[in-house]
């Protein structure tokens, strides 16, 4: 692997914390990192080498998945980095950077290929890129890569914005913008289940499928980011980016032996086939909802507006529940149904095929006990696959049983999403990034909501904490004549829609034991 400088902005905050020096430490007991690697912090705090190292030994202690017995690999691992005071706006602290940068490099004998991670709010993503570009950071005789996060903007003209000013110092192939559902493993999966099996290849469009729906039900509320998530709601926070992300992925049909470059364009290609919204039809196709007071796992929890720091007043979304339909050759007539909402019954992202049944005949009685056959991807928090078939019952023949196959990953320990990704972004991958081409394309459709919930033009649901959203969201599918499957509790009482065959509740609280 090429040797890196590893030019991390935000070196004190959060993220770095939680997830880039447990994913960098993991990465390291695997022996995927570079032979000649070095890890440049940067902050505003004053802090000397020895404090940042004993930071981030205790970041590792506090949130790595997995913790080395010998001292001697942590310290072996800690040697690599350092700590510069930086402020972002000044162009001479660059420089000063520059110069350790060099230093450290001419003393590994590497290769001045330099991976600048900006692990900072977006409102400084231009101002780094500009000084990277002014102070010399980024015109070593090597490869330079730039890692950001969202947001992207908060709109499509912010977006755009903000693209167009970090494309003055990066071009788009250095230019590595990380959606973390891309970087879980089950997401990563999808590509490779549908090209190494001809089952699922040969059933994967609309002549087989009914409907999908694509579900990230939290179980948090606001926690501590009122300031934030009340300007952004679930559609940004969540809609354009991770669950759109999950719409391509599901939908791509790749050739065999694809590249990374089929894969972002036959990606595009679903973002572009989706079929746009305008503001006038965006009711008809979108929940827009808020969680008032409720229970979550037997714990009593506050409205959305009683949340500290929330205005009484906000009308902000914490659910969104929206159809879509991709007019292609492979999934024309099909809906595509996405959620995702906070303070929600269980906490799941999950994936559910529905298969047609052609040959449902509803004047037999028994029909009815049919259910249809399901393709379900658990995403997280627990990884699997379940297929639900149809038998006998053994005791009452007349009728139809449901019948679940079940996979379910039992590898403890797993690489977490930011491993998957910073070690991709190492050797230059960019399959699971977001490509600009998809971020806009996402930002486009997305847009018309935006303006609409703006302009009030969609009713806000409140949806009891604790439940599945408002029941608004069950009859976008109803009118359809679907409904959400594999919800964990299928009976409640507050939503009649839910009401539903006993049998299939038996077949997911089996699932659900297995858990
Ligand atoms: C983040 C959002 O991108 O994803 C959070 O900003 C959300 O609001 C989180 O909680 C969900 O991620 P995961 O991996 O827990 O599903």
């Amino acid at each position: 692997m090429d040797a890196t400088t590893f030019v991390l902005f935000g070196a004190t905050g959060d993220l770095a914390k939680r997830k880039i020096y447990p994913a960098l430490f993991n990465l390291f007991i695997d022996g995927k990192l570079p032979q000649a690697f070095s890890v440049f912090g940067l902050g505003r705090r004053d802090l000397n080498d020895e404090t940042f190292r004993a930071n981030v030994r205790q970041a590792l202690r506090s949130f790595s998945r997995r913790e080395s017995n010998d001292p001697e690999t942590v310290n072996r691992f800690l040697r690599a980095f350092s700590y510069s005071v930086l402020n972002i706006d000044h162009e001479a602290d660059y420089v000063k950077l520059l110069q350790r940068i060099e230093q450290r490099e001419a003393a590994l004998g590497a290769a001045p290929n330099r991976m600048f991670y900006l692990s900072v709010g977006p409102e400084f993503f231009e101002t780094i890129a500009d000084n990277i570009k002014a102070s010399g950071l980024g015109a070593a005789n090597g490869w330079k890569r730039l890692v950001i996060e969202k947001p992207f903007g908060h709109d499509l003209q912010s977006a755009r914005e903000l693209n167009e000013s970090l494309s003055k110092s990066f071009e788009e192939h250095e230019v590595f913008r990380i959606d973390h559902y891309l970087g879980k493993p089950m997401v990563q999966k999808l590509e490779i289940l549908q090209q190494a099996n001809p089952v699922l290849q040969a059933l994967w469009s609309n002549r087989h499928i009914a409907n999908v729906q694509i579900s990230a039900n939290e179980t948090v509320g606001v926690e501590e980011r009122a300031g934030y998530y009340d300007h952004v709601g679930a559609v940004r926070d969540m809609f354009q980016n991770h669950m759109l992300q999950l719409l391509m992925m599901l939908a791509i049909h790749l050739p065999n032996n694809s590249t990374s470059d089929d894969v972002r364009l036959r990606k595009k290609k679903v973002m572009e086939d989706v079929v746009p919204l305008t503001i006038e039809n965006v009711a008809a196709q979108v929940i827009r909802g808020q969680y008032t007071e409720g229970t979550i796992q037997g714990k009593p929890v506050v409205g959305y507006t009683s949340e500290p720091g929330i205005a009484a007043s906000s009308t902000n979304d914490t659910f969104i529940a929206a159809k879509l339909e991709i007019d292609n050759y492979f999934w024309r007539g099909v809906p595509f149904y996405i959620r995702t909402g906070k303070r929600m019954k269980e906490k799941s992202t999950r994936i559910v095929i529905e298969f047609k049944d052609p040959l449902k005949q509803p004047s037999l009685a028994n029909d009815e006990s049919k259910l249809p056959n399901l393709l379900v991807f658990e995403i997280s928090p627990n990884e699997g696959i379940t297929l639900q078939l149809n038998t006998r019952d053994l005791h009452n023949k007349d009728e139809f049983k449901p019948m679940n196959i079940n996979f379910h990953s039992s590898e403890q320990d797993v690489p977490e999403a930011y491993e998957n990704l910073i070690g991709d972004a190492l050797n230059g991958d960019p399959t699971f990034f977001a490509h600009w081409d998809e971020v806009e394309l996402a930002w486009k459709w997305v847009q018309p909501i935006l303006d609409a919930f703006a302009d009030n033009l969609v009713p806000l649901y409140p949806y009891e904490a604790g439940s599945y959203g408002p029941s608004a969201s069950d009859e976008l599918l109803a009118q359809d004549g679907f409904r959400w499957r594999f919800d964990s509790e299928p009976e409640q009482p507050s939503r009649p829609k839910q009401q539903i065959e006993t049998k299939e509740g038996a077949a997911n609280y089996a699932y659900h034991a297995i858990h």
